[in-house]
C-alpha cells in the first residue's frame, strides 16, 4: 500500500533520530517516495546525507534555501504528502503542533497539510509523563493524528521508563492502519487466526508445527490498512503484536476455538489462516514426564475440536488448505465438506512456499468451484488477493 505513495518523514531532535534512518530505508524499500524534512537539532545526532543515502530523495533542513525546489512553495510538501509521519517526535515539535506554529519546515508542513499525520514520540520518560505533553497528546489524537508508542525499556538517560521510539515495525503498521482508515474495507469486522497451536504433552512439552504465523498476520495487517476491524486469534509466533489490531492469544485448538466463536458473534468474515492441531495429547500429564532407562513413551491422541467445521453463522468463511499432494483437489474437497465460500491451498512441498517463508504461492478456490492459481508473491501481496477475493464475494 505505500508502494509510489509520498511520505513526508519528519525528523526531529532526538537521540533516537539515528532510528529514523531505519524507517525511512523500510519505507523506501517498500515502493514509497520518502521526502525527509530534519530540524537543526535533529541534524546534531544524524546529517541529512544518512537520510538522503537510504532514499534516494533530497533532504530539506531549511525553510529558506534557495536551492530547494520545495523553499519556492513553502507548502507543497503538505499538498504533495500522502501522509506525514514524524518520528521521533520530541515534546517540544507535539506542543509546537497543537499550538499551531509554523516556524520550522515540519510544524508549518503539518499544519498545511491534509493528510493524515502519525507521530511516534521519543523523549525522556519524565517529559513523556508530563502532564503538559499527556495534555499534548490528548489533543493531538482529538485532531485524528495517530500516536504510535512510545515503547518502555531503557532509556539513553540510562534510566527504564516510556520514552523509546516504538519498534521500526510498529510505526509503520501505524503508519499503514492511518493512510488505510478510509480504505474498502472501512467497516467490516474480520476474525483471523494465526500460527500453530501448542497442545501440552506435559508442563513444558507441547505438540506443534512448523507454521510461523506470517500468513494470518500479514491477512490481519492487511485487512486493517484497507480499514478494517479486526481481531486476530493467534497461536504462539515470534511475530510481534500488530498495532490497531485486537489480538487474542491462545495456546492450544480448544483455546482458539472459544475465541474464535466469541470473536465471530459480530464479525462479517472470518479467516482461518492457523495451522491448528488435529489432535491434541488426551491426558496431558500435570507433573514432568520421566525419561525411562529403556522402553518407548506412548502418547494417546484424540481430535481437537474442528474450528472452522463448527463454528457456523452468516459471515463469510475463509479456510486454508496446507496440502503436500493433490493440492486442488483435496482443497476443493475440503471446501465442500466445511461449506466453505472460500478456500486457499498451497502446496507445502515448494521451499519458496508454505510454512516459515516470507513468499507463498497459493491456488484460490470459491465455492462457485472457480480455480486461481496465483504467482510467487509475498504474503502480503497473497493477503492482498484473498481480501479482494473476499470483498468481492462479499457483495453476491
Ligand atoms: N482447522 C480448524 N480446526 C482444526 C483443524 C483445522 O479450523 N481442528 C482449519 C485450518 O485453520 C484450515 C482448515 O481448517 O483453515 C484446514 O482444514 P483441515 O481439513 O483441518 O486441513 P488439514 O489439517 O491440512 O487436514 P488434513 O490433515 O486432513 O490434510
Amino acid at each position: 500500500m505505500l508502494k509510489d505513495k509520498t511520505v513526508v518523514l519528519g525528523v526531529t531532535g532526538s537521540i533516537a533520530a539515528y532510528k529514523a534512518a531505519d524507517i525511512a530505508s523500510k519505507l523506501a524499500q517498500s515502493g514509497a517516495k520518502v521526502l525527509t524534512v530534519m530540524t537543526g537539532s535533529a541534524r546534531e545526532f544524524v546529517t541529512p546525507l544518512t537520510f538522503r543515502s537510504v532514499t534516494g530523495q533530497p533532504v530539506i533542513t531549511d525553510m529558506f534555501d534557495s536551492q530547494s525546489q520545495f523553499s519556492v512553495q513553502h507548502v507543497s510538501l503538505a499538498d504533495m504528502a500522502d501522509a506525514i509521519l514524524i518520528a521521533p517526535a520530541t515534546a517540544q515539535i507535539m506542543a509546537k503542533l497543537v499550538a499551531g506554529l509554523a516556524d520550522d519546515m515540519i510544524s508549518l508542513t503539518v499544519l498545511a497539510t491534509k493528510a493524515p499525520v502519525v507521530i511516534a514520540p521519543a523523549m525522556d520518560h519524565n517529559m513523556w509523563e508530563s502532564p503538559v505533553t499527556q495534555n499534548n497528546v490528548t489533543r493531538l489524537r482529538a485532531r485524528g493524528f495517530t500516536i504510535v508508542g512510545p515503547g518502555k525499556g531503557h532509556l539513553a538517560s540510562g534510566k527504564e521508563g516510556w520514552g523509546r521510539l516504538e519498534d521500526t515495525e510498529k510505526v509503520l503498521g501505524a503508519l499503514r492502519m492511518t493512510m488505510g482508515r478510509k480504505g474498502d474495507l472501512l467497516g467490516r469486522r474480520f476474525v483471523v487466526t494465526a500460527g500453530g497451536t501448542q497442545e501440552p504433552i506435559d508442563p513444558v512439552r507441547v505438540i506443534t508445527n512448523r507454521s510461523s504465523g506470517k500468513m494470518g498476520y500479514a491477512i490481519a495487517e492487511a485487512a486493517r490498512d484497507r480499514g478494517a476491524e479486526v481481531t486476530l486469534v493467534t497461536a504462539p509466533t515470534a511475530l510481534a503484536q500488530p498495532v490497531g489490531i485486537n489480538t487474542i492469544p491462545v495456546n492450544t485448538a480448544r483455546e482458539m476455538n472459544q475465541a474464535v466463536a466469541k470473536a465471530v458473534l459480530n464479525a462479517d468474515v472470518l479467516i482461518m489462516a492457523a495451522a491448528v492441531a488435529d489432535y491434541q495429547v488426551a491426558s496431558p500429564s500435570l507433573s514432568k514426564i520421566k525419561k525411562e532407562a529403556t522402553g518407548r513413551l506412548t502418547l494417546e491422541l484424540e481430535r481437537t475440536p474442528d474450528i472452522l467445521g463448527e463454528t457456523k453463522g452468516s459471515f463469510l468463511r475463509v479456510g486454508f488448505a496446507a496440502e503436500s499432494e493433490g493440492l486442488v483437489r483435496n482443497a476443493a474437497q475440503k471446501l465442500k465438506s466445511k461449506a466453505l465460500d472460500l478456500i486457499v491451498a498451497n502446496d507445502i512441498t515448494q521451499a519458496d512456499s508454505g510454512f516459515g517463508t516470507d513468499t507463498n504461492r497459493v491456488v484460490i478456490i470459491d465455492r462457485a468451484g472457480s480455480v486461481e492459481a496465483l504467482p510467487l508473491l509475498t504474503k502480503y501481496e497473497v493477503a492482498e488477493r484473498i481480501l479482494d477475493r473476499v470483498n468481492a464475494l462479499s457483495k453476491v
